[in-house]
């Protein structure tokens, strides 16, 4: 079993770059299957999610090549299957992210319902009567989501909640419908940003881009294109959390202070320093850590995936937060890990409170997600001692290299196989 061993207690100090966005690269790996042309992608994450898409598109017959250094090449000339094994969906949520291009490109898709990250239920009703409103027939058989369409046409799709996975889904199969759709309600993350940018730099017209209204006008046919992914926002956050968190200064670069309103103003209301530039942000040694309230929403709130991560730091802060939690029923798991290493929080259905106190200690933990993996190295990186990480399974889903990057910036921290 592989684990993570950090010896606590030491300011991280320094800067980093951070890798491209997982949430952005994942879907746009799997619109690569809209086109018969070269794809080039640039600041491909070196991550495990990563690794399971390239296999699901290699699984439908694409030509998928990809040497860890950022670059990856796609071919889809050959599809041959709209079948992805479950053993490769069952292992994470984005690899549902195939059906919506499957569909539109081969006319069928039967994937299975995905699995991942354990944060409460995971349903995918909104995707599936995205794909019913643009004409498909979609039926929910022995796990499998099976869809068809001999044509999809456009039409108008309010979502009953803003989901970012369904946004995905239906611009991916509305790009080459007949006619026009619009999608309500639309999700506005940057991630659904860069898809939609990606889409239509190979041909597509999406306009509204980044509001909650989208509007798809259908194309024939997409082309091939060479694209760099955006940076990855909550790895931006986990890094700054992790600075703060260890009373040092550090700077992440190459990533865009402008994705992270919410959660720069939320670490500002938490006593933190932090200093934006065109594209870095730094967090500079702060002596004092200030209790704050968070409140979970869909972008332009403040992230659910910088949700766990945030409460590290507020497990030392001088008083009491409140954080709620407004997207995933599940997603407060991870407390119990961070009592281990002598946090003060108790969770009662969507709220947290926190009682913050003097310092953590090190201890042996467990990581039931990514984010909650991305929580609990920030806390172990304060406590004082020596603490063990598992659940890297989870960790390596998200995080790109993270113990070199944390090294790099001072950390004492080692990957033990
Ligand atoms: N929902 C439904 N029905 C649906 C779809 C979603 O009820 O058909 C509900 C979900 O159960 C959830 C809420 O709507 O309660 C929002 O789900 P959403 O579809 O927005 O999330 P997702 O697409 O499953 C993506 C990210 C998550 C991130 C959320 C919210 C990817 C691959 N995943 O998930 O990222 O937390 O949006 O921003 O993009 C992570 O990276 O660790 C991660 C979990």
């Amino acid at each position: 079993m592989s684990y993570l061993k950090i010896n606590g207690g030491h300011p991280l100090s320094g800067e980093i770059e951070v890798s491209g966005a997982k949430n952005a690269a994942l879907p746009i790996m799997a619109a690569s299957i809209l086109t018969d042309e070269d794809v080039y992608l640039k600041r491909i994450p070196d991550i495990s999610d990563v690794w399971i898409m390239a296999d699901i598109l290699r699984s439908l017959g694409a030509k998928v090549e990809f040497e860890g250094k950022g670059e990856m090449y796609i071919n889809c000339s050959n599809l041959t299957n709209f079948y992805p094994p479950y053993e490769f969906v069952g292992k994470m949520n984005a690899s549902f992210d195939v059906t919506g291009p499957l569909l539109a490109r081969l006319g069928e898709a039967k994937v299975s319902l995905p699995g991942g990250c354990n944060l409460g239920s995971r349903p995918v009703d909104m995707h599936m009567d995205a794909f019913r409103n643009l004409g498909a027939e979609v039926e929910f058989v022995h796990g499998f989501v099976h869809a068809k369409a001999n044509k999809l046409t456009g039409k108008k799709i309010q979502f009953r909640r803003v989901s970012v996975g369904a946004t995905k889904n239906a611009m991916m199969a509305a790009v080459l419908a007949d006619g026009i759709t619009v999608l309500e309600s639309a999700a506005m993350e940057p991630e659904i940003v860069d898809l939609a940018v990606f889409l239509n730099t190979m041909g597509a017209r999406i306009t509204g881009i980044g509001s909650s209204t989208i509007v798809i006008e259908g194309v024939k046919k997409l082309h091939g294109l060479s694209y760099e992914i955006i940076p990855d926002r909550i790895l931006t956050g986990t890094y700054l959390v992790a600075g703060a968190i260890t009373r040092g200064t550090i700077t992440v670069k190459r990533t865009w202070p402008d994705f992270l309103e919410s959660f720069i103003n939320a670490m500002r209301n938490a006593g933190q320093n932090i200093v934006c530039g065109k594209d870095y942000i730094t967090v500079e040694k702060s002596d004092k850590i200030l209790p704050t309230e968070i409140i979970s929403a869909p972008h332009p709130g403040f992230p659910t995936d910088l949700q766990p991560v945030i409460t590290a730091l507020l497990s030392i802060a001088d008083g009491t937060s409140i954080v709620t939690e407004n997207i995933f029923d599940r997603r407060f798991m991870y407390v119990d890990e961070l009592r281990r290493l002598g946090a003060n929080m108790s969770v009662s259905d969507r709220t947290c409170i926190i009682r913050g106190v003097k310092k953590l200690f090190g201890a042996p933990v467990k990581a039931h997600d990514i984010r909650a993996g991305g929580s609990l190295i920030c806390a172990c990186l304060s406590a004082e001692g020596e603490s063990i990480i598992t659940g890297l399974e989870f960790i390596d889903r998200g995080h790109e290299k993270i113990e070199s990057v944390l090294a790099e910036l001072g950390a004492d921290i080692r990957r033990i196989d």
